[in-house]
């Protein structure tokens, strides 16, 4: 979904579109646009003074042994004769240009900060509203390296990469145009034969560096050969596959060995191409200069020489330096591309626009509902539910793994919209509430409780950002969580999370139960809240959701049966359809599937009720 993945490079092809995506991202450039100007005037003028330094030494250097062609002299551009007013000079001018760089600098970097921080704002702004489903289709790990990876590209192209391509394309306008000037015949010979060379030499570095990159991938392929053997060393000898992994690691060597050698011999060649070509071509053009300068009437100065050779030089550098710069910029607009991709996307925002705001009860209604996941619409998940639940009730949903208990808490909570029938709260559709509204009057606690980097406090304040810490240390106890927060050294202060203390599963449920007390929902979700834990803290954690579950409508999402029997109504989920509901005593009855399940797990049931 957001371009290739990562590890092949990929070729970047710049199409109209992608110019008019990379274009939107450039609008975040509009409120600098003043300061941004005048880094560009800055930098025209920078460079453009730059044109007259090999000009200035080439007055200076041809100075020194032309004391008798002053004759000569009043033909050239501009009579300098004084090595000391061109001393003076060059000084003026690197003058001129080191305030005017300073201020490039500065400026460029201050617009692309400014720019920047507005797009990672952007960014994550939507990301963060992003639908559901936009998780399901993109790894997070992928996309989160991915973005940074475009927004440093976009930085150092906005930063430098555009202003030094420009300052070198004005080089080598203005050297050509001067070069032209000294002496078009010279200028002729060594357009045809210089830069031709240098953008041979350019394309034959990316070639070998090519070369070398597809020796590093291998490469790498080949130490997660001995790491993955490694790590599963007890997998490896128990099958024996010592040799079949041998085997295996000797192949991605020998890859490595050839490509190697392969580039090694391409670089030799380039070695020598340089060595013979290039100074070949520089040796020749300063025979032809150096033939124009003698003889009875030269058609050159030797100051005038002088400022050709540095010329030339000034150019070939520049010359060099663009196709590295322009690629550069081809990454950014495709990184750019990239960026506006996520920025651009339908958030939850536009896809849900429900505004009604009723007053919730916690009466929950399913007509009818059918829903397959967005990615997988071939697969229906739930086909056709129809259950309610009153104000203050509990609901028990049972059934098989795999059998659509998650995808109703997703589909409570707005993630999705069903494909066919309806949501109701408070006899209200659900596609018509303002979902952060909805989701306001809602709490779930989840069987995986995922801790953010923080103190313990600032994780159940996650409950309702602001509570006060009275509110969050009555929430902490009413969660059974106080004596073991108490028990740490340093509290509710206690720093948890991936740099943090570790805390035990039943632990961190009771944390996630306090943040769901301090938000006091009007509908609460447990999903298999407590089906991690060893009896010990379920005991303890079941304490803790009894107390909460009163007051609200529940949904409880168990495979214990001591927290199913005493839902007011209990679903059983089987292939997408409700087998069978009412309450324990009634399906007990049934002798149908509940029942079924009840005997399987009888043993435990009465040994924990
Ligand atoms: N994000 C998802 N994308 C596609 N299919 C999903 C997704 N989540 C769950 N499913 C599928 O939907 C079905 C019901 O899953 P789920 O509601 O998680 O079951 P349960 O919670 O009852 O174990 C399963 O077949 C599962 O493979
Ligand atoms: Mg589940």
């Amino acid at each position: 979904m957001l371009g290739p993945k990562k590890g092949k490079e990929p070729k970047i092809k710049l199409t109209k579109e992608s110019y008019q995506k990379a274009r939107g991202l450039f609008s975040y450039l509009k409120p600098y646009r003043v300061m941004f100007i005048i880094g560009w005037i800055f930098l025209v003028i920078s460079s453009i003074s730059m044109i007259l330094f090999p000009y200035l030494m080439g007055q200076l250097i041809g100075s020194s042994g032309a004391k008798a062609s002053s004759m000569e002299d009043s033909m050239s551009l501009l009579n300098v004769d004084n090595v000391n007013s061109v001393v003076m000079m060059l000084f003026l001018l690197f003058g001129i240009q080191s305030v005017f760089s300073y201020f490039r600098v500065v400026i460029f970097t201050n617009v692309t900060e400014n720019t920047l921080r507005d797009i990672r704002k952007s960014a994550f702004e939507r990301l963060i509203y992003m639908p559901m489903d936009f998780f399901n289709q993109n790894k997070v790990g992928e996309l989160t390296s991915r973005i940074s990876a475009d927004i440093s590209q976009v930085q150092e192209t906005l930063r430098t990469t555009i202003a030094e391509f420009f300052r070198q394309v004005i080089t080598i306008i203005g050297s050509i145009i001067l070069l032209l000037f000294i002496s078009w015949k010279l200028a002729l010979i060594m357009v045809a034969t210089v830069p031709v060379m240098a953008i041979i030499a350019v394309f034959f570095g990316r070639f070998i560096k090519k070369l070398s990159k597809q020796a590093q991938d291998f490469s790498a392929e080949s130490n997660s050969i001995v790491e993955e053997a490694l790590m599963g060393i007890s997998n490896v000898k128990s099958f024996t596959n010592e040799l079949f992994i041998l085997g295996k690691y000797q192949k991605s060597i020998d890859e490595i060995r050839a490509l190697n050698v392969k580039s090694g011999m391409w670089r030799g060649l380039f070695v020598s191409f340089i060595i013979f070509c290039m100074t070949g071509a520089i040796v020749f053009i300063v025979g032809q200069g150096v033939l124009m300068t003698q003889g009875a009437n030269p058609e050159l100065t030797v100051k005038e020489f002088s400022a050709f050779m540095l010329y030339t030089i000034m150019m070939v550098a520049s010359v060099g330096s663009v196709p590295d710069l322009y690629a550069g910029i081809q990454k950014a607009i495709g990184a750019s591309e990239n960026i506006m991709k996520i920025i651009q996307q339908s958030s939850e925002k536009d896809l849900h626009l429900g505004s009604q705001k009723p007053t919730l009860s916690g009466k929950v209604h399913f007509e009818n509902t059918c829903f397959s996941y967005p990615q997988r619409a071939d697969i229906e998940v739930l086909k056709g539910i129809t259950f309610t639940a009153n104000s203050n009730e509990t609901i028990a949903l049972v059934g098989s793994s795999g059998a659509g208990k998650s995808t109703i808490s997703s589909l409570l909570l707005n993630y999705y919209s069903v494909s066919e029938g309806a949501i109701l709260f408070d006899d209200v559709n659900c596609k018509d509430i303002d979902t952060e509204y909805l989701r306001s009057h809602m709490a779930i606690v989840p069987q995986e409780v995922i801790l953010f980097a923080g103190t313990i406090q600032d994780n159940i304040e996650f409950g309702r950002p602001g509570a006060n810490a009275e509110d969050v240390e009555l929430a902490a106890k009413q969660a059974n969580a106080l004596e073991f927060i108490n028990s740490f050294p340093e509290g509710m202060k206690t720093q948890v999370g991936d740099r943090g203390i570790q805390l035990s599963g039943g632990q961190k449920q009771r944390i996630a139960i306090a943040r769901a007390i301090l938000k006091n929902p009007t509908i609460l979700i447990l999903d298999e809240a407590t089906s991690a834990l060893d009896s010990e803290s379920e005991r303890l954690v079941q304490d803790a959701l009894d107390k909460l579950m009163i007051g609200r409508t529940s949904f409880v999402i168990a495979h214990r049966l001591s927290t199913i029997r005493k839902a007011n109504k209990i679903l059983v989920l089987n292939q997408g359809l409700i087998a069978e509901s009412g309450t324990h005593e009634e399906l007990i009855q049934l002798k149908g599937l509940y029942a079924n399940l009840v005997e399987l797990q009888g043993v435990e049931s009465e040994s924990i009720s």
